[in-house]
């Protein structure tokens, strides 16, 4: 199965998972609030334990007064692309759920997992509208609990960087080279029937 860009799948897949990767080149153009809430709506539907949904989307649209907190975040790498964004997003999880009939939260096995499915649906759904979601860990997590005022309790998980895809001519020629979807391993090196095999 092949797609809109150079990724083929081995076996029949819905083309819109070959179709979502993660430039850098952005256009800078604006973002409508409307369609950051649908993709934070897909985010919404995604499946977590006892349904404790302990993801936190923060956001801000560039052009409007928390952009510049949020880019002052990232590296200086992460910075350099990322500029051209049109949405900044820093993603975090509560650490603890309160399980069903429970008086008390406990802390959560999975709320990281949750978060990343989570993180997948707003992805794919941003995909689908015709926008690319580039996740990041380079930036400033102890800077990002103090200045988006994190509470205790909560992981920074990763920062996202939204944003319309731009010809890559505007990247500086080593990250211009490297603008290209990427391949991956064959499902036979991760997918294991019965039990965990080493390579
Ligand atoms: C949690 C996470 C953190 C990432 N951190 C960075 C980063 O700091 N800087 C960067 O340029 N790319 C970063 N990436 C992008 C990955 O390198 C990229 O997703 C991976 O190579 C697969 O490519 P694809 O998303 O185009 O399929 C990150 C991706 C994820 C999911």
């Amino acid at each position: 199965m092949t797609t809109a860009n150079s990724r083929t799948a081995d076996y029949p897949i819905d083309p819109l998972f070959l179709e979502r990767w993660s430039p850098r080149a952005f256009t800078g153009e604006p973002i409508s609030q409307a369609d950051l809430m649908t993709m934070f709506e897909a985010a919404r539907w995604a499946a977590s334990s006892y349904n404790s949904q302990p993801w936190r989307f923060l956001y801000a649209r560039r052009d409007t007064p928390s952009w510049a907190t949020f880019l002052g975040l990232l590296n200086e790498f992460n910075q350099s692309w990322a500029k051209d964004a049109s949405a900044l997003v820093i993603l975090i999880s509560k650490a603890t759920m309160r399980p069903p009939g429970a008086d008390k939260d406990v802390p959560s096995h999975s709320h990281s997992l949750d978060t990343g499915a989570a993180a997948g649906n707003f992805a794919l759904q941003a995909t689908r509208m015709g926008w690319h979601v580039h996740g990041m860990v380079g930036f400033d997590m102890a800077r990002a609990v103090s200045e988006l005022h994190v509470p205790e309790g909560y992981r920074v998980e990763a920062a996202y960087a939204v944003g319309r895809q731009a010809d890559k001519s505007k990247l500086p020629e080593a990250l211009a080279a490297r603008e290209a979807p990427s391949p991956r391993m064959p499902v036979a090196s991760f997918a294991m029937e019965g039990g965990f095999k080493a390579a």
